[in-house]
């Protein structure tokens, strides 16, 4: 445990929403002679425990990477095993997301992931719509510049059918048309597994989010490094460009 964790309860500031990149399941297993897709069960455990954590803090919207545009690009075999992860996860799991109100949505270009999954998601999105205690979204075949492009299609299309005019394009006419439209953008943005980059993950919603780095690999994350990185989020002024006297005198 570390010593903040052990330190008397502070008052944690709660995000409304975070979103985790949720890396490290590869070198878990490696580190124990594993395959990597052990690696990603290992990864299933980890999401439910934040996810429930996660609920309990009050968060309202975990948005997780579970698989980008660009891991296509892995060995067929583990690709498969991903999207057969997947579908499983979905059937056993959404009882439990009714059981415990957690609405489920996903993000992506949806349309490249095999019927079987894509049907899963529809199934267990409609199952779990009406639920109200934390929204989980699973970013899949995602990445934000294909995100952005998608957007940016549309709109030009809109524009020229003449449903919008290209002179009062706005900054919420783009986040109107990402896949996140529904959703408030992430205030806290976490990556585990010791890299320290954003990934093609949300890189217009997550303007102004805070960002946490934790070594942690991914199946080992649980409510206590979710802890961790709440109290690094607690101790952080956001500012949006103000200066911290104009924060003070708005608090
Ligand atoms: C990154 O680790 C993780 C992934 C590409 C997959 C994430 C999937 C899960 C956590 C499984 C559970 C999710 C669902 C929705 C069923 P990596 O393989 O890149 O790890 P490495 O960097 O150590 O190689």
């Amino acid at each position: 445990m570390s010593p903040q964790s052990s330190a008397p309860t502070t008052e944690l500031r709660i995000p409304e929403h975070v979103a985790i990149i949720m890396d490290g399941n590869g070198r878990w297993a490696k580190q124990r002679g594993l395959p990597r897709t052990d690696g990603h069960i290992r990864g299933q455990d980890a999401l439910r425990a934040t996810l429930r954590a996660a609920a309990e803090f009050g968060i309202r919207y975990l948005t997780v990477y579970a698989f980008s545009t660009e891991n296509w690009s892995r060995p067929k075999e583990e690709v498969d095993a991903l999207m057969s992860l997947l579908v499983s996860a979905i059937h056993s799991e959404t009882p439990s997301l009714i059981e415990e109100g957690v609405r489920l949505e996903a993000i992506g270009n949806l349309s490249r992931l095999p019927e079987a999954a894509q049907q899963a998601l529809r199934e267990s999105i409609q199952a779990t719509a009406a639920c109200e205690r934390i929204t989980l979204i699973v970013a899949l075949s995602y990445s934000s510049r294909d995100e952005i492009l998608r957007a940016t299609t549309q709109i030009a299309r809109e524009v020229a059918e003449g449903r919008l005019s290209a002179d009062s394009l706005t900054e919420e006419t783009i986040s109107a048309h990402l896949d996140t439209a529904a959703f408030p953008d992430p205030d806290l943005l976490i990556r585990t597994g010791g890299e320290e980059r954003i990934s093609n993950y949300l890189l217009w919603q997550a303007a102004y989010a805070e960002l946490f780095f934790s070594s942690v690999y991914w199946p080992d994350f649980d409510r206590e490094a979710l802890r961790e990185a709440l109290e690094a989020y607690t101790a952080r002024e956001r500012r949006f460009g103000k200066t911290s006297e104009q924060i003070q005198l708005e608090d």
